[in-house]
Parts: structure tokens; sequence; C-alpha cells
């Protein structure tokens, strides 16, 4: 009897410690799927996929650059019937290079079709303004441009449709785009300044001699043009880990105040005299960095700039696409508030902003046309 009971006792601590193993793997099995189960695809536009821009930026996207190495990516690409065929061959391409994270791709002329189901959309085509032609010719065409994406944004993209303006003149067909997608909160249209943002850090690290990444907190202010300002006084860098400011490093005022605002402003202009074209890789690089940090966030400690709704902050009027330092997290950008601006910082961001004032009405001028 005593030995029966001591067997039913083991058989039962037996069976406890098997359903105990047996759910312990249960559980680890469903924790390794997880970690293992595919992302659902995020449906990713290019307008103007066939131009320079275009061609250099779909494979960053494919590959993961823009969203993550884990993130399926769908792509929709757009551009109008003379680069039909052209695009064909993009998607060709693509098709060829196997991207294991490419789950779809779309080569259209037709803009409901490249709008439908959009989650990000990068908006490269447009009309840029050509030596000798018109600034109102120029406006006008893409406001026609613009007016027509809009709507198709409006009504056939996801509710949520994250928007990044590329095509210049930048910051004002983003505004162009707002107005003509009043559903679309004016917290998802930007535009980009990505790029010049980063032309300043490449040009603070030659000249400390020091890897870009140590240096950060740059600001690019107001329009994507020859009158932006890029604003170096909080940036710092970090030298032999300590961090210091940027000013301080450098020492040389008089070099920060000139040519080096001169240089990042001019920058686009050196490429085109240097390639004969204008910058296409560095370009696609900063459209996947905007939207990347956008969507997944900025660094702890670190800011970014790129073109939002202006709020009023630091005094830029309400209604302009303005570059400002923000950063971001869980999908929103905030700008960077209580940054103090000195008389010298002021009178550069009037400038840009006076510009983008001219821009805005010659752009309003053209609506009804
Ligand atoms: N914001 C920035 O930092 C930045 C930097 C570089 C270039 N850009 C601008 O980006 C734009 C693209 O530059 P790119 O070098 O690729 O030019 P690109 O001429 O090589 O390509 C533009 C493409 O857009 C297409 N396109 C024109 N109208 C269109 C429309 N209505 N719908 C769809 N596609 C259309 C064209 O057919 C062409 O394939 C230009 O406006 C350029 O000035 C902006």
């Amino acid at each position: 009897m005593y030995m029966e009971m001591e067997y039913l006792g083991l058989l039962q601590k037996f069976l406890v410690v098997f359903v105990c193993c047996a759910l312990l793997w249960k559980i680890i099995r469903y924790l390794l799927n997880l970690l293992n189960m595919e992302k659902d695809p995020v449906t990713v536009l290019v307008t103007g996929a066939a131009g320079q821009i275009g061609y250099a930026l779909v494979p960053m996207i494919a590959r993961g650059v823009m969203l993550g190495p884990d993130q399926p990516v769908i792509l929709h690409m757009l551009d109008i019937e003379p680069a039909k065929e052209a695009l064909e061959g993009v998607k060709m391409e693509l098709i060829d290079a196997a991207f294991p994270l490419l789950k779809g791709v779309i080569a259209t002329t037709d803009v409901v079709e490249a709008c439908t189901d959009v989650d990000i959309a990068v908006m490269v085509g447009g009309f840029p303004r050509t030596e000798g032609m018109e600034r109102r010719d120029v406006m006008s065409n893409n406001v026609s441009i613009y007016k027509a994406q809009a709507s198709a944004l409006e009504k056939h993209a996801s509710a949520n449709c994250k928007v990044l303006v590329v095509a210049n003149p930048a910051n004002t067909n983003a505004l162009i785009l707002k107005e003509f997608a009043p559903s679309i909160p004016d917290k998802n249209i930007t535009c980009l300044t990505r790029l010049d943002h980063n032309r300043a850090l490449g040009q603070i690290s030659e000249k400390l001699d020091v890897h870009v990444s140590d240096v950060k907190n740059v600001i690019i202010w107001g329009n994507h043009s020859s009158t932006q300002y890029p604003d170096v006084s909080h940036a710092t860098v970090t030298t032999d880990s300590r961090e210091m400011s940027v000013s301080k490093a450098v020492s040389n005022d008089q070099w920060l105040k000139t040519e080096f605002i001169a240089t990042v402003q001019q920058r686009g202009a050196a490429i085109i005299r240097a390639r004969k074209l204008s910058s296409a890789l560095s370009a696609a690089s900063s459209a996947c960095d905007h939207i990347r940090d956008w969507v997944l966030g900025t660094p702890k400690g670190s800011w970014v700039s790129m073109g939002v709704y202006s709020d009023g902050s630091y005094g830029i009027p309400a209604g302009l696409i303005y570059s400002f330092p923000v950063t971001c997290e869980k999908g929103e950008w905030s700008i960077v508030q209580g940054l103090k601006i000195d008389e010298f910082s002021r009178t550069k961001m009037d400038a840009t902003t006076n510009e983008l004032i001219e821009e805005k009405s010659l752009a309003y001028s053209c609506f009804n046309e």
C-alpha cells in the first residue's frame, strides 16, 4: 500500500513536471514565432521614379535602408507617359535584383493606381526650373502637378499616409499639396531639407577631421534653396569621448559665418558643375534618412532638420512649410523648442522666410489658372 502511494506520488510529480515543460516549450515556440514573424508590408510610392533620384532611391527602399532590414515593402512607382518605357526598365531591374524585402512592384503612369493604399509617399517627380524659364511658368506647372497628385493621395492613400516632397521648389510644392489635400493632417506633409542637414554635418566633419557621426545637431532653417540658413550655433562634436560645441572646436567664427554657410547653400550647384547632373545618390539617401527617422524615431539627444508646417515657433509665420530642427518619436515629429536665436541667426532666418512668403504668394496666384 505504502509502495503504491509512493509510486502514485512520483507519477504525479512526473506529470506536473511534464505539463510544465510542455507549457514552457509552447511559450518559447510562441516567442520565437513572434520574433521570426514577418511584418505586414508597407506600401511606398515614389513619383518621378524613372528619373535619376528615383533610380537611386528605389533600390535603397527595397533593401530596407528607409524602413529597416525587417520591414517588407511594396513599391508603387509613378512617372509620366514619355518616361513609361524607362519606368518599365526600372521595374525589370528591381525584379532582377531579387530583393528579399520587396513584396510587389507597380510601375504606372496612372496617378490613382499609384496612390492607392500608399502608406508613405515620396514625391520626386515635378517640374524643376531650367535656365531661361520664367519662375511663374515653373510654379504654374508644379501647381497643376501637385493639385492632381494631392487629390489622388487624399482619396486613395492610407488614412495616415506620410508624405515627403523632394521635387523643387520642395517647400512650396509641399504647401500646394497640403492645400489640395485638406483631409491629410498638416503633420503628415513634409519636405526634404535633410540633404542640406547632412551636407552641413559633412562640412563640419571635414573641417575638424572627425567622423561625420561624431557631429550632431546642426540646423537647416527655412527654404531648400540658396537662402536656407545652415546654423551650427547649437551643434556639438564628440572627440576623445568628450562633447564640445562645434563653434569652440572649429574656433573660427569668420569661417562658420561665411564660407561654411555659402558652401552648404551652394553645394547643389557645385555638384551640378562637377557631375553635369544634379545630386541624386545623396538626395536619395537623405530621403531615406528623413523617412527612417520620422517613422522609427531620432536618437536620444539628437535632432534633424525637416521641412514642416510652421506653427509659429521661433516667430516663423504659421502656414509656411519651413525647415526646423525636429525630434521624432512614435511616428510624429515635434519642433525643438527653446533654442536661443541671436541677431545673426534672426537676420538669416528672416531672409529665407521672406523668400518662402514670396514663393507662397506666387503659387497661390497660380491656383485658379
Ligand atoms: N529637396 C532636395 O533636397 C532635392 C535634392 C535634389 C534634387 N531635388 C529635386 O528633385 C527633383 C527630381 O530630381 P531628379 O534629378 O530625379 O530629376 P529627373 O529629371 O532625373 O527626374 C524627374 C522625374 O520626374 C518625372 N516627372 C515629371 N513630371 C511628373 C509627374 N507629373 N508625375 C510623375 N513623374 C513626373 C520625370 O519624367 C522624371 O522621370 C527635381 O525637382 C530636383 O530639383 C530636390
